[in-house]
């Protein structure tokens, strides 16, 4: 099969290529030699089983991602639906302030308060929620989440509030004046996820600690 290169993480290598008749996404998690081999290995299996199982239960959940068609656990492949018809939601954000379309930001914050709810309810943690992370359907609109390399399973109010600190940290420091947006984005998740109330004073806890530490650091 031809592979082309997409892009070369830290962790991990992305190709577009075919899975039999379909276009295909290759993320491949490739050995870094400063780990033991056998750790590395055992690391990188991990990481891409994890990624897999965070997949297909959001998608089981009817939260949007590319769907997985096969993985390939020996050489950390996961071969998965190429999102053809979709932007980096980074790069929709930047267009529509250009464009001034307050209307696009607005609803594009409710839907990303939704997902990240519906996540959290069935107790994924994404680990890496940025906005390179979710992309949007430029026919249907869809909000879609990608890149579960660093996520994980827990029902720990904690863990989301870091989630959520992750998001805000890339809102304030990428998208600038998105205050208000990513208000509304927290305003959605208090409004649909469960346990919401413990998550954002775990959120307020762990912004604390984060000024706290530009102060002394
Ligand atoms: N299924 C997909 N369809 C289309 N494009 C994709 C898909 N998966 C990834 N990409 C593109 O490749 C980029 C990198 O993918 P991803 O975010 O999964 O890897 P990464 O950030 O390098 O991974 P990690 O954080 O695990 O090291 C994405 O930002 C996106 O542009
Ligand atoms: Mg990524």
């Amino acid at each position: 099969m031809e592979l082309q290169l997409l892009q070369q993480g830290a962790e991990a290598r992305v190709y577009s290529g075919r899975f039999q008749t379909r276009a295909c996404v290759v993320k491949e998690r490739f050995s870094r030699s400063y780990r033991h081999p056998t750790l590395d290995t055992k690391l990188r299996q991990k990481r891409t089983a994890q990624e897999v199982r965070s997949m297909m239960k959001c998608r089981k959940h009817g939260i949007a991602t590319p769907s997985v068609f096969f993985v390939e656990n020996e050489k950390c492949r996961i071969y998965m639906e190429n999102l053809v018809t979709c932007h980096k939601l980074r790069d929709v954000i930047n267009r529509c302030q250009r464009d001034g379309n307050a209307t696009e930001l607005l609803a594009i914050a409710v839907t990303i308060g939704e997902m990240v709810a519906k996540m959290h309810d069935i107790d994924v943690i994404h680990g890496d929620l940025t906005t390179s992370n979710f992309m949007i359907d430029s026919n249907t609109q869809q909000l879609k989440a990608i890149d579960f390399g660093l996520s994980s399973q827990s029902s720990m109010p904690e863990e989301k509030g870091v989630d959520l600190y992750v998001l805000e940290r890339c809102f304030l420091s990428t998208h600038p004046n998105t205050e208000d947006l990513f208000q509304l984005i927290l305003d959605t998740y208090k409004k649909e996820s469960k346990n919401s109330a413990s998550v954002i004073a775990k959120l307020d806890q762990v912004r604390l600690r984060g000024r706290k530490r530009t102060m002394v650091g």
